[in-house]
């Protein structure tokens, strides 16, 4: 019995300072990434913290103490003689590649993010978004006046959903729809596998700066330019009409109740009687449902993240959703569920 108490003891508070050095792991891994260790490692192998130093133009001895770290949590191998090799998990993160875990982690991780987490008790007791008092603007109008912050959080979205949405079209059948329109698309990356996939025409809906990527990296999908049609705008202002179906992925999230209802609203004046629109989100889980998805995100820990990066309700549980649509007109169709965190829920104009 007593050994029980004990060794429960000894366990929370091992979650305890678990907990409370997380932080530390998160900025090595913030600062390897942006140093591009993991860059240099993939294309020329293991080498010494004074080569990786020399490379990064860093203090050799001050570099150890963090690829030590991020060897201890399994980022990288530690040889004798402070010998760096990659790992399957460095590899996620290279961001001289393709859109990464990298791009994410830089962008969750970056500076701003970070100035906005300091400001989390300020934000708090005013009950204002600590991004916007830390940083004196809105997350979108930061990442569009900075150009790294922008093209690291286009690359970190695109990651996400191009490791996400195989799940998604094999759950969803999009070719009922006639054309399909992404309102807040990014890039373009999911509208592109939609079209590609199911035939359909696509529209793509988004900021100037943010559409204006879209171009080149849609004709590198290898799809006819014509596909996609791509439109600019300010989703508060109007939603272009045009299509049968709108897809909003991880858009809703950043608004609030009352922005989410404008951007409803004008979904509904886009859409024909019959149109679609279809939510894709992680939902956080309700009390009796689990709390880790499938590929390991946590949706009630990302959602503080969004809550304390933008105005959103962060990611809602489905109900939410649910309720915050029929407020707007809309009735659930259906639940869409896939095999990873992004799943769906589909609703039609009643
Ligand atoms: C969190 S990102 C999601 C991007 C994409 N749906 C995805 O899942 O990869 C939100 C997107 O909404 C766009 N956005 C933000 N405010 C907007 C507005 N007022 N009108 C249109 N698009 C907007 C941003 O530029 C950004 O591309």
């Amino acid at each position: 019995m007593v050994s029980t108490v004990s060794n429960s003891k000894t366990a929370a508070k091992q979650k305890v300072f678990d907990l409370m050095l997380t932080f530390v792991k998160s900025k090595c891994l913030y600062v390897a990434t942006r140093l591009g260790i993991f860059n240099i490692l993939d294309n020329e192998g293991e080498q010494s913290v004074e080569s990786l130093a020399s490379k990064t133009d860093t203090n050799a001895e001050r570099l150890y103490f963090i690829l030590r770290a991020l060897a201890h949590v399994d980022v990288l191998e530690e040889k004798p003689e402070r010998v760096f090799a990659p790992t399957e998990v460095s590899s996620l993160l290279v961001t001289n590649k393709e859109p990464s875990a990298g791009h994410l982690a830089m962008h969750l991780i970056e500076p701003a993010q970070w100035d906005a987490w300091r400001s989390l008790p300020e934000g708090l007791k005013q009950g204002v978004v600590p991004f916007e008092l830390a940083n004196g603007k809105g997350v979108y109008d930061y990442c569009r006046d900075n150009e790294w912050s922008g093209d690291t959080f286009i690359k970190a979205m695109s990651f996400l959903t191009n490791s996400q949405v195989g799940g998604l079209l094999d759950a969803y059948d999009f070719s009922q729809y006639d054309t399909v329109m992404d309102v807040g698309g990014g890039q373009g990356g999911l509208i592109s596998h939609i079209v590609k996939r199911y035939g359909c025409k696509g529209i793509l809906f988004d900021v100037p700066y943010v559409a204006e990527t879209a171009k080149a990296y849609i004709a590198k999908q290898g799809l006819d330019p014509d596909a996609i049609e791509i439109k600019v705008g300010d989703v508060f202002e109007e939603i272009p009409q045009g299509a049968d179906a709108i897809v909003m992925k991880h858009f809703i999230s950043a608004w609030n109740d009352e922005d989410a209802l404008k951007i409803l609203e004008n979904c509904k004046r886009a859409l024909p009687a019959h149109g679609r629109v279809i939510l894709l989100q992680s939902f956080v889980p309700d009390i009796d449902e689990p709390k880790v998805e499938a590929d390991g995100i946590m949706p009630g820990i990302f959602a503080v993240q969004i809550n304390v990066a933008t105005p959103g309700g962060g990611w809602r549980t489905k109900k939410q959703f649910q309720e915050l649509f029929e407020q707007s007109g809309f009735k659930l169709e259906k639940v869409i569920k896939t095999d990873n965190s992004l799943s769906g829920m589909e609703f039609s104009k009643q």
